[in-house]
């Protein structure tokens, strides 16, 4: 069974690429920041703590609402499991939704296949399926740590590879990776998802592996996943259009180089 792999990305303006992360600890709390953001920001990822809190029925109540919602519960599991949770994820009407890539070409192929399978036959949008590779928190020595030597860049190399050979459509990684990924993955519509993004007035907290929201986008990021520095802000929404600009300016400046 084969069906269409890549999504056609339309990528307009800023907006488009920015995807804020609801990590709290309601559904509540959720729902007054996206109210908050209403109009600048259009993308959301729910990730292990929200949907922990609120439950598939927090992300099929947000996605009804038209904003796109990125499921970020990083699948690792036995191929059946993964699969089975992706096909649960896109009846639920997420736009993106990720697996580990560490989790093997077999696992990642039957997800790709049997969900597409799932979206032709019931009529739904095929959500984005993206491999995580190694998680911005990480570093040499938490690879090392689990035992995998020779660096972040090669092992992320590795899973990039891996991921578009089982037929994802991209892969989260730090934006520090995007131009080792893009030397090996010979494909301009791989997306890469960058977390780790930190405007220069923020603090790091947990992030190893950071960027600016602008140096992100000149880097050639297709998605910023920004968290703390927008909905711990005093005003998310003031927050939010001030990383927008910086995204924004540096998006014109890219083009007007080339
Ligand atoms: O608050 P902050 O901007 O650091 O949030 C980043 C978000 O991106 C978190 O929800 C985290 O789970 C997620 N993430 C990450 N690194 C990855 C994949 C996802 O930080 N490699």
């Amino acid at each position: 069974m084969t069906y269409p792999r890549r999504v056609p990305v339309k990528l307009t303006d800023s907006r488009e690429k920015l995807i804020v992360a609801l990590d709290v600890e309601s559904g509540e709390i959720a729902r007054d920041i996206v109210a908050d953001l209403l109009g600048v920001v259009s993308t959301f990822k729910i990730g292990l703590q929200l949907f922990s809190a609120a439950g598939g029925s927090f992300v099929s109540e947000l996605a009804a609402t038209g904003a796109r919602v990125f499921l970020d519960l990083k699948f690792h599991d036995i191929p059946n499991t993964v699969s089975k949770a992706g096909i649960e994820a896109a009846r639920l009407g997420v736009w993106m939704f990720n697996v580990h890539a560490s989790g093997g070409s077999e696992m990642m192929k039957q997800t790709v296949n049997d969900v597409g399978e799932f979206c032709l036959k019931s009529n739904l949008a095929l959500p984005r399926i993206i491999g995580v590779t190694v998680l911005t928190s990480s570093n040499a020595d938490t690879l090392r740590e689990v035992g995998i030597g020779g660096g972040v860049e090669e092992y992320v190399a590795r899973l990039a590879r891996l991921t578009t050979e089982s037929g994802l459509h991209g892969v989260v990684a730090s934006s520090n990776e995007i131009g080792v990924i893009r030397s090996v993955v010979d494909d301009p519509d791989f997306l890469i998802v960058t977390p780790g993004i930190r405007p220069l007035s923020a603090t790091n907290d947990d992030q190893k592996r950071v960027m600016t929201p602008g140096a992100a986008i000149a880097k050639g990021s297709n998605y910023l996943v920004i968290g703390r520095p927008i909905i711990a802000a005093p005003e998310p929404r003031i927050e939010a259009m001030r990383i927008l600009e910086q995204m924004n300016a540096s998006s014109q400046e890219a083009s007007s180089l080339q």
